[in-house]
């Protein structure tokens, strides 16, 4: 059989990467994986049980209990799960753990788009087609604020500004695959972007690689 094909999507919090990720697959018939959504399905365990997120043996238990049913859960969205979701990410036997499931995944036909952080650099270093998406720090703190305007929370810009800068720090910093763009994936700055330009310019590059 054909091996299947892959597009890998990574970028910072609140980027667009599950909305373009999203898209892509609904226009190409191909599967969809927000592996975040594994990050903060593993911590949100470690949560449950009282664990403590820089203690590395219990986040490897959380991530390997971590199962595909968990991944649909609506409290996995709160802030407190992903702020607990970057620190228990940057440890290696974490990422490990989750390695093997992503890449079944992506092995599904006919083909499958993950995003994430690393998808491009470690999960897929072989990705038919590699994104980067970015935007400034005050737009995606904007979007985000939308996001939860729209589950009908309120909150503070600024504090939505300084965890967004919070999290962006620990993940580029950390020694185990930080967030860095792949050398040979296509960069884009959705600042001054809708998300229909994002995906026009995305699906124009994705079929010229696919
Ligand atoms: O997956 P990630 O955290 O990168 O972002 P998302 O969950 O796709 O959320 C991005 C939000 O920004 C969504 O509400 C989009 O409608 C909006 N947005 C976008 O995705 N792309 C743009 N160019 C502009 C806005
Ligand atoms: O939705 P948002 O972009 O805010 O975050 P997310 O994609 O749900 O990811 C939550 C956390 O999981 C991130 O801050 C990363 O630390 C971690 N993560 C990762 O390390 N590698 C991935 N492939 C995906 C997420």
């Amino acid at each position: 059989p054909v091996a299947a094909r892959v597009i890998a999507i990574d970028g910072p919090a609140a980027a667009g990467k599950g909305t373009l990720a999203r898209r892509l697959a609904h226009e190409l018939g191909f599967r969809h994986l927000d592996t975040g959504m594994i990050y903060r399905a593993a911590a949100r365990l470690l949560l449950a049980a009282g664990g403590d997120p820089d203690d590395g043996a219990a986040a490897e238990r959380a991530a390997r209990a971590m199962r595909i049913e968990d991944l649909g859960r609506a409290d996995l969205r709160q802030e407190t799960v992903g702020q607990a979701a970057s620190r228990i990410a940057a440890l290696e036997p974490v990422r490990a753990a989750l390695l093997d499931f992503q890449r079944a995944f992506g092995r599904m036909q006919p083909g499958a788009v993950l995003d994430g952080r690393d998808i491009g650099t470690v999960v897929f270093p072989d990705a038919q087609a590699k994104l980067f998406v970015t935007a400034s720090p005050e737009a995606r703190a904007r979007r985000r604020q939308e996001e939860l305007r729209a589950r009908g929370l309120a909150s503070i810009f600024a504090d939505v500004l300084e965890e967004m800068r919070q999290r962006d720090r620990r993940d580029r910093e950390r020694a185990v695959a930080p967030l860095r763009p792949a050398s040979d994936a296509l960069l884009l700055d959705t600042t001054d972007m809708s998300a229909d330009e994002v995906f026009a310019a995305a699906l124009a590059y994705v079929n010229a690689r696919l």
